[in-house]
């Protein structure tokens, strides 16, 4: 399997009080090019501090990070801000738009301030897939929430970076709104070849994917590859009755 980006025994912990809390403990695992995986674990299990490491949004404590066969956990300051640029895209639980800057605007910015050209073949097929293509000359901030988040993932997915890392994107949308969302980035998987990571506490979105990694208590607790909601359920169930 093409590995997209990986992770060596990364450790992440905070300083809390006069002790440190340990949130990602030793986890090494791959993430396969071309796949939809899920990290899939409950609230606080560290799949947040896990995905923000692997993004170089925030410095690890110790191990390491590659995306592609950039070395996140090498990087200075300003390699960090071109990797950000060019080979990873982020999208969060809630959407981060500029409210009065267009769909199109907004979806291109990224690209804008990294001063590349943007792809109008690509630029189409992706704005449709994400049904904003009306939409495209309105002002971001008068969409619900459910279509500024979509333009939020689509303008990740844009400059086809080697990954795109998706933190609870349905966590704030109602489960239609989300399923929606959840079959756009679908269509970013299995007909665009993109590579995606989406971090949930919930198995209905994690059973969508390709792959399941499990995070336990800031541990790899798991790895399904063609997980279905109820196996998903029963495993979290089980570690919950062992913890
Ligand atoms: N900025 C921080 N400062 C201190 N501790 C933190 C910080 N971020 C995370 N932690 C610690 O790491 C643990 C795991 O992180 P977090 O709760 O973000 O995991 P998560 O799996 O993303 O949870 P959620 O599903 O609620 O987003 C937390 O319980 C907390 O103890
Ligand atoms: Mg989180």
């Amino acid at each position: 399997m093409d590995v997209a980006a990986r992770t060596l025994e990364l450790t992440k912990s905070y300083p809390v009080g006069p002790g440190r809390v340990i949130a990602v403990k030793d986890v090494t695992l791959q993430i396969h090019r071309g796949q939809l995986t899920a990290l899939l674990g409950p609230s606080g299990s560290g799949k947040t501090p896990l995905v923000n490491c692997l993004a170089g949004l925030e410095a690890v404590t110790s191990g390491s990070a590659w995306i592609g066969d950039n070395q996140v956990t090498a990087m200075t300051e300003k390699q960090l801000t071109r990797l950000r640029r060019n080979h990873v895209g982020i999208a969060f639980r809630f959407p981060t738009i500029v409210p009065t800057l267009s769909v199109r605007q907004n979806l291109q910015l990224p690209m804008s301030i990294a001063g590349r050209p943007v792809d109008g073949e690509w630029f189409d097929k992706l704005a449709k897939a994400a049904e904003l293509t009306s939409l495209l000359d309105s002002p971001a901030g008068e969409l619900p929430a459910s279509l500024q988040q979509r333009v939020s993932v689509a303008r990740a997915v844009l400059p086809r970076p080697d990954l795109v890392i998706l933190d609870e994107p349905t966590g704030n949308l109602a489960s239609q709104p989300g399923d929606g969302l959840l079959e756009f980035i679908r269509t970013c998987v299995t007909s665009f070849k993109r590579t995606v990571l989406i971090a949930t506490h919930d198995p209905t979105v994690a059973a969508r994917a390709d792959r399941v990694l499990l995070l336990y208590n800031g541990q790899l607790a798991g790895d399904i590859s063609r997980p279905t909601r109820q196996g998903l359920s029963k495993k979290l169930n089980e570690l919950h009755e062992t913890a």
